[in-house]
């Protein structure tokens, strides 16, 4: 199952706010309402945002196929919807590289982001599997990851809950703990409702038990995913990823990041240079201000390795992205 893809001239997205109440699908026809579906996190996720970026570029194509200006500034408004995952602007960005060549081959391009992901996911399972079987010896390891990191945030498979199905289907798996994923609950809504559609134990804990659950020993490993991985190895991730960092570096577990190429971002020496959203107060409470910064950074040093669909970075050997 594709969580998104282009049918009949539009894109089709399954409705991340709805799940897991409601299996809702919905197409999107135009740049305003791919945004809106991207700013709503219906569609969300690092590379799953790279392909709606590539897409909307191919919806905008089609539409302003004669308004050179009005088609910049879609393209511009699609790149930064969501600021903090790399993959939007880059999938963006890529799709409009062809628009020189015509709608069609705007949309080929959207599709080979498409399938690029696909492939990269395929890949991550099994190299991430590798890895955890090797850091994590020959008992099958009890895992923790946060947010949500399945096919909902990568078209298929996914990046680190792809490598938790891998080491299910290996029977490598004892289980999986999911964090809840304050304020919007990734974690409890989607990583729950994918692990339970690929028939795979795991409970779900709320945010602030991971680091004490790692320190009495019940957790073996914190496997993840990112919005950006920065070129000294600085990992952008949903915020509570840090946290669970400090959990694992304080328990002596591997920390695991499980991201494609497309989310490394050379270009951007360290985190401090990477704007972090602020989702603003409404989704954490009614009752007073708050402050929401949606992802957090996690410092290369706390970080055990990279997998990517390409290479093991063991950053904790002094390897960089
Ligand atoms: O705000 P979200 O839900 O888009 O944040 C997503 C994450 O932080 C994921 O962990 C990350 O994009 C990796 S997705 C494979």
């Amino acid at each position: 199952m594709r969580t998104i893809d282009w049918v009949n001239g539009a894109v089709e997205i399954i409705d991340q706010t709805a799940l897991p109440g409601e299996e809702r699908i919905l197409r999107l026809h135009t740049v305003g309402e791919l945004i809106a579906a991207i700013q709503s996190l219906a569609v969300r996720g690092a590379p799953a945002l790279g392909v709606a970026g590539a897409f909307g570029v191919a919806l905008a194509s089609r539409v302003h196929l004669d308004d050179p200006a009005a088609l910049d500034l879609a393209v511009q408004r699609i790149e930064t919807a969501r600021p903090t995952a790399v993959n939007l602007a880059r999938g963006a960005r890529r799709a409009a590289a062809l628009i020189p060549h015509g709608p069609e081959a705007v949309l080929a391009e959207a599709r080979a982001v498409r399938d690029e992901e696909i492939a990269a996911s395929a890949a991550m399972a099994r190299l991430g599997a590798d890895l955890v079987a090797e850091l994590c010896g020959e008992e099958r390891p009890r895992l923790l990851t946060h947010c949500n990191t399945g096919g909902l945030a990568a078209v298929t498979v996914g990046t680190a809950l792809g490598v938790v199905g891998e080491l299910h289907r290996r029977g490598r798996l004892a289980g999986v703990i999911a964090s809840e994923t304050r304020p919007l609950l990734q974690g409890a809504r989607l990583t729950s409702w994918e692990l339970t559609r690929w028939g795979v134990e795991h409970r779900v804990a709320v945010d602030s038990a991971g680091p004490f659950l790692m320190a009495r020993g019940e957790v073996d490993a914190v496997i993840l995913g990112a919005d950006r991985i920065c070129a000294n190895g600085d990992v952008i991730n949903k915020i509570g990823t840090y946290s669970h960092a400090l959990g694992a570096h304080r328990a002596g577990i591997p920390f695991l990041v499980v991201a494609p190429e497309s989310t490394v971002d050379r270009d951007t020496p360290s985190g401090t240079d990477v704007e972090i959203e602020d989702r603003g107060s409404a989704e954490v409470t009614a009752w007073s201000e708050a402050v929401n910064p949606a992802f957090d950074i996690t410092p290369y040093d706390l970080v055990t390795a990279i997998v990517t669909d390409r290479r093991v970075i063991r950053v904790d050997r002094g390897e960089k992205p």
